[in-house]
């Protein structure tokens, strides 16, 4: 029992006997029915069962079962490079259903060979290779390659204790760990311990855990490599990063399922793509969420909210969405208007709309029990038995912000489907966009912040035998099912409309109904800083669509910081300045000099420049799964002359889409001088349009060691007025015109600013060729889905004669904005020969400041090449 074994106290060693005596508490008390797998294991006590030897072994089509004494465990192949691990210490397999993956994916199977020895039992796919030792129980798991992909401890992998579980594999000292949602501390998850309970955590801090959201789903780098691993396990699960046991690393549960999927990438952007075939990817979102959005707790009355659209629009910040906070509530009950407060709700919401700023509602999962008072909510759930019971069958009640409160039971298909027709009145009123708060779910009064262990959930959901859970099974899933209550009523009420939902607890998956954001954090300079790593690991972790209250929420920011924030926030998934009640204004235009409010709307209105690019990134990670905000290891995984993970500064390096690098200080809050460090692909400033020069007294070797030091470290120097960001050599960037909002049409051409390969760096021998696209739609209906967008990719080349930049013909039927494109040929040293198209010579301006040469050619949708001439 090695979790028992060590000196320093463990949750991991303490919670099983406790977890077991609730567990028969309840089992022979609460007459509660759990899964027999649960109920059996319970009912061993304590005496831990340790899985260490094969009995018995059974190839399968498409897998091997073994046996292990009592136990049985089954290993499949869903693909040749996912692996599914089932365990049933009392000889039978947990139910095979899921809230996180997706059935279709879950149901794939592909067939294997099967590969025994004396000594080992397995299979191969075309991809991996399954050995597990007879007499040790050992599995690994190895690539074409030999390469080892998860090996697990050699003497007791697995063990239970009662109804508890842990899962030990070997943890090389040079692998490293990202992914399990936006849990606080450092980008890389190596040395830590993190437990997934879904907690209300206002005020948390770096080294809080656990916070909102349970994923408890990891990815591995090891010398450039990557796999990934699941535990699909709803309860309260933890994982252990060679913190407690050196060269370890295990996950285990309380109770519940050991199910878990093993992923092989071999690079981290395969594990990204096959966790989205998994689970699912963030679905495109309507364009206007990645505009800036204004939030506070709480814009009221309504007088205030048409003050902040207004001055929104008066010092021209361009904004997309005003958020609504609890504040709008008749006496905080969820889907109610406070009449006094906001006399003319729907007329407000269209006269915002008017003005190109849509409106965002809260709208909490707890339903006021207010009996007889002609609140719908409460009425409706009640006569339709969808809340939440007791043990004895009563309503279960808990205070939060309305006072004694009822929950739905999001479990049952019936009260999910009710709770989405609660939307109704919003919609039609005109509300674009909703906020599913508290819904971990949080519970005031209590030291445990949620709603007691015994709370019946009565399961009823395609898939899952109907039966009914308890809450230790079903809270860490209980904020992504109400989520998922949202998106699809929300699907149902205005089918052609994208839905938006914000959440703050999720589970594994979740990114299929709902965007996300990192709760209550602080408006200190560490918490900007921990923005960087919580977002990456969110985005790996699927959640793509992400952001961070920007300003912090506790608190008030100083202007600087306030400023820093926007500036960073710009190149953000999602951009939403919110703050909690009692705080100072934090809206652009608060506190500071002029200066600040200068370069709070300039980063903004970067953003919004940008937003072909940014629209074009979140189209991809639709189809692809890979999120917005990207980690240097996902796009240059073998970049690091060890094959370490680049996470330069601990993470504070990050990536917009493919080609946008910012770094900003790895502590923003001092002056001095910092350095950064760019993968060798060659860089441009993204501001000055400069190619990126290495210090030269400080070049240091970060690059492969058959890589020439052609790595850039720089030596930047923190100003306010600056935030280093940097585009990739070889990519075009799509750009438009300013606009106020996203549903302002932007007038003049598409910028494509072509950054050429620049010299000296690897890409130069590489590849002598740049690339890049724009995705478009109408960025809001699904009209995308029947073909009604566009999509034109720009490709540029050095040929003998010249640069030749190519656009391909418009695919898809949406008409663009634009007729013209303005090429903005980076690196350039001065005017050139010639430039033209194939109907004649085009007029190119040279920028010296900008190291351009621009040019604007006609778009009919045809292609139509660039041909410049030095
Ligand atoms: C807690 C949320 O995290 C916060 O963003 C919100 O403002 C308050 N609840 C009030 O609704």
């Amino acid at each position: 029992m090695p979790s028992c074994r060590r000196t320093a106290p463990h949750a991991s060693c303490a919670r099983p006997h406790r977890i077991a005596f609730v567990f028969i508490l309840f089992a022979a008390l609460l007459s509660v029915s759990l899964p027999a797998q649960a109920a059996s294991a319970a009912a061993s006590g304590t005496t831990p069962l340790v899985l260490n030897h094969v009995t018995g072994s059974r190839a399968l089509p498409n897998g091997i079962e073994l046996r292990s004494g009592s136990a049985i465990l089954q290993i499949t192949a869903l693909r040749d490079d996912l692996l599914r691990l089932r365990v049933g210490p009392s000889g039978t397999l947990p139910e095979d259903a899921s809230w996180a993956v997706l059935p279709a994916s879950r149901t794939t199977s592909i067939a294997v060979e099967p590969d025994s020895t004396p000594h080992n039992v397995g299979f191969h796919t075309a991809k991996l290779h399954l050995a597990v030792d007879r007499a040790t129980l050992a599995l690994t798991v190895t690539d074409n390659d030999g390469r080892v992909i998860i090996q697990t401890e050699a003497t007791h992998p697995i063990e239970y204790h009662g109804s508890s579980f842990r899962f030990y594999a070997r943890s090389p000292e040079d692998e490293h760990y990202f992914g399990l949602g936006d849990k606080p501390g450092p980008l890389d998850r190596r040395n830590e311990a993190f437990v997934n309970w879904n907690t209300d955590s206002y005020g948390w801090q770096e080294s809080t855990d656990p916070i909102y959201k349970s994923i408890p789903y990891f990815l591995t780098f090891r010398n450039g490599i990557s796999g990934g691993v699941f535990l699909d396990n709803t309860w309260r699960t933890s994982f252990d990063f060679d913190k407690e046991l050196r060269d370890t690393w295990s996950l285990g549960a309380e109770n519940g399922p050991l199910d878990l999927y093993i992923l092989y990438g071999p690079t981290p952007k395969a594990v990204v793509e096959q966790w989205a075939w998994l689970t699912g990817a963030t679905p495109l979102p309507p364009m206007w969420t990645l505009g800036f959005q204004q939030s506070r707790y709480s814009y009221y009355p309504e007088s205030t909210v048409r003050q902040i659209a207004a001055k929104l629009r008066s010092e021209r910040i361009p904004a997309d969405a005003i958020y609504l906070d609890i504040d709008y509530q008749f006496k905080y009950r969820p889907f109610t208007i406070d009449p006094e407060r906001f006399p003319h709700f729907s007329g407000m919401i269209h006269d915002l709309l008017a003005e190109h700023i849509r409106t965002v509602l809260i709208t909490d999962l707890h339903i006021a029990r207010v009996p007889n008072a002609g609140y719908k909510p409460y009425d409706q759930g009640i006569a339709g038995d969808h809340f939440v019971h007791n043990p004895d069958g009563s309503v279960f009640t808990g205070p939060v912000w309305p006072g004694p409160s009822v929950f739905p039971d999001f479990t049952q298909t019936a009260s999910r489907d009710w709770w989405g027709t609660l939307y109704a009145d919003f919609v039609h009123d005109g509300a674009a966009g909703f906020w599913n708060d508290m819904n971990e779910p949080s519970v005031f009064g209590v030291a445990s912040k949620t709603m007691p262990d015994d709370v019946q959930h009565r399961i009823d959901e395609p898939g899952f035998a109907k039966r009914t859970a308890n809450h230790l099974e079903i809270h860490n899933v209980f904020g992504m099912e109400n989520s998922r209550g949202t998106f699809d009523g929300l699907r149902k009420l205005a089918p052609n409309v994208r839905p938006f939902v914000l959440t703050r607890a999720s589970y594994a998956g979740g990114q299929r109904y709902a965007a996300t954001w990192t709760g209550d954090n602080s408006s200190t300079w560490n918490h900007l800083r921990q923005t960087v790593p919580q977002l990456l690991n969110l985005g790996v972790s699927g959640f793509a669509l992400s952001g961070a209250d920007v300003g912090g929420f506790a608190g008030s920011p100083q202007p600087e910081l306030l400023t820093r924030w926007l500036e960073i926030a710009a190149f953000q998934p999602i951009d939403r300045d919110h703050t909690s009640m009692g705080t100072n204004p934090q809206e652009p235009w608060a506190d500071g000099t002029t200066q600040d409010l200068d370069l709070r709307r300039h980063f903004i209105e970067t953003r919004y420049r940008l937003m072909p690019y940014l629209y074009s990134v979140a189209e991809e990670m639709s189809r692809t799964g890979l999120p917005i905000l990207r980690p240097l290891y996902l796009e240059f995984p073998d970049a690091s002359h060890d094959r370490h993970p680049l996470d330069f500064n601990n993470g504070s390096e990050f990536l917009l889409g493919p080609d946008l690098l910012i770094a900003p200080s790895p502590y923003p809050d001092l002056l001095d001088n910092y350095q950064a460090v760019l993968p060798p692909v060659g860089w441009y400033d993204f501001w000055t349009g400069a190619p990126v020069v290495a210090d030269d007294q400080q070049k240091m070797r970060v690059g492969n060691d058959n890589i020439p030091d052609e790595d850039l470290q720089i030596t930047l120097h923190p100003t306010i007025d600056q935030l280093p960001v940097y585009v990739r050599s070889g990519s075009i960037l799509p750009m438009q015109p300013l606009v106020q909002s996203t549903m302002e049409k932007p007038s003049g051409p598409l910028t494509l600013r072509v950054y050429p390969p620049s010299s000296p760096v690897r890409s130069l021998r590489e590849h002598q060729s740049c690339s890049g696209s724009v995705y478009l739609d109408d960025g809001i209906s699904y009209a995308y889905q029947k073909g009604d967008f566009l999509r034109v990719q720009f490709t540029c080349s050095r040929t003998p004669q010249g640069l030749v930049v190519h656009i391909s013909p418009h695919e898809g039927t949406f008409k663009p904005w634009w007729n013209q494109y303005r090429i903005e040929i980076y690196g350039a040293t001065g005017l050139v020969q010639s430039a033209s198209i194939a109907s004649g010579p085009v007029t190119a301006a040279y920028d010296s400041d900008h190291h351009r040469l621009t040019a604007v050619i006609p778009d009919d949708g045809h292609a139509i090449d660039l041909k410049i001439v030095p």
